[in-house]
């Protein structure tokens, strides 16, 4: 090997080493057996006329390897001044704590809204008994409405709600004497969905409960429009649409013009994924609370009436944020809901 060629590699090999690692190959190139004492000794065995030259370059080869074998120790010496002990008077760096989910929110955004309009944020248990999850709601046992909304019984009757109307007669059996009322209540309801792009079996609901007198469904309009246009815009439309609830009469479905395709129903040609074309989108239902279960909470319909509303602020959310698969926001990924 060329001294130049020794260099060479002897380089690279510093360049890797430890403090260790580097006194091997010191021990290597420059020790009794090393390869420059080697090549001294050889020296002496050359003609008289090459030794002179000869001897100039292992000098030269010596010289080389020790300052290559200094640099690199003077390099792990400050590197190993550099892990220092901890100053504990340096301001701390700070934590990473996740991420607010989108549904939360819009959930924040939604409760600010109505506490706005002097509404009281409440609970409910997210385990229901049966009377306040269907019963008091006019759900009797048989009722053929119960269907749509399938859940996962727990032993003793109770269910994990499928719904946060429920919230609507705890909120009205406790404050009968305290009217009007003026309440939402959002949280986590469960059923048992098949999943899609635009189910989940676990979602949010937010419900919302006026009682007062002289309540009608202008109110209850008005009320959903202020709502519409403060989360998702002035130019979102609202559309009722007659349907039936067991708990309210009349009773409306609400839709809000999709804001992926601005109610249009296509994009680029095609059917809007988000709402399949229709240029709305289903949010949730509302009407008039039905006398009877303003008489199960011990409220005279003669004297009051109400409004009452329930969605699911996924999709709102959806609309929101432009999220075309409301599965995502059960996905434990950092990296759709740092997009938010
Ligand atoms: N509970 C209904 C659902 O889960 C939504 C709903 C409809 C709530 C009408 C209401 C209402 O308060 O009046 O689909």
């Amino acid at each position: 090997m060329t001294n130049e060629a020794i260099i060479t590699k002897l380089s690279s090999a510093v360049a890797k080493a430890d403090a260790k690692g580097l006194e091997d190959l010191r021990v290597a190139y420059l020790g009794r057996k090393g390869v420059v004492t080697e090549q001294l000794r050889a020296v002496g065995e050359l003609p008289t006329s090459e030794r002179s030259a000869a001897g100039a370059a292992a000098n030269h080869l010596r010289q080389s390897i020790e300052s290559l074998l200094s640099e690199r120790a003077a390099e792990l010496e400050a590197a190993s001044e550099n892990l220092a002990p901890i100053d504990l008077t340096k301001p701390g760096s700070e934590p990473i704590l996740g991420h607010h989910h989108p549904v939360s929110l819009l959930l924040e955004d939604l409760t600010d809204l109505f506490w706005q309009m002097g509404y009281q944020v409440v609970s409910g248990p997210e385990v229901e008994t049966e009377w306040y999850n269907f019963e008091a709601l006019n759900l009797d046992t048989d009722h053929p409405a119960r269907d749509t909304q399938d859940t996962f019984y727990l032993e003793g009757g109770n269910l994990p709600r499928t719904h946060t109307s429920g919230v609507q007669v705890r909120h009205m059996e406790l404050n009968k004497n305290k009217l009007p009322i003026r309440i939402v209540a959002p949280g986590k309801v469960y059923r048992n969905e098949d999943e899609d792009a635009r189910h989940s079996w676990i979602f949010h609901q937010i419900e919302g409960l006026v009682v007062d007198k002289g309540i009608t469904l202008a109110d209850l309009k008005g009320t959903l429009e202020a709502m519409l246009h403060g989360v998702l815009g002035e130019d979102t439309k609202l559309r009722l649409r007659p349907n039936y609830f067991p708990y309210t009469e009349p009773s409306v479905e609400m839709d809000a013009t999709c804001v992926v395709c601005n109610g249009d129903g296509q994009v680029d040609g095609v059917n809007c994924k988000m709402c399949g074309g229709t240029g709305w989108l289903e949010l949730g239902g509302a009407g008039m609370v039905h006398p009877q279960v303003l008489r199960n909470a011990g409220i005279d319909p003669e004297v009051y009436s109400g409004f009452a509303f329930g969605f699911g602020p996924e999709r709102i959310a959806a609309l929101k944020y432009g999220v075309d698969d409301v599965r995502e926001f059960w996905r434990p990924n950092l990296n759709f809901l740092e997009q938010f």
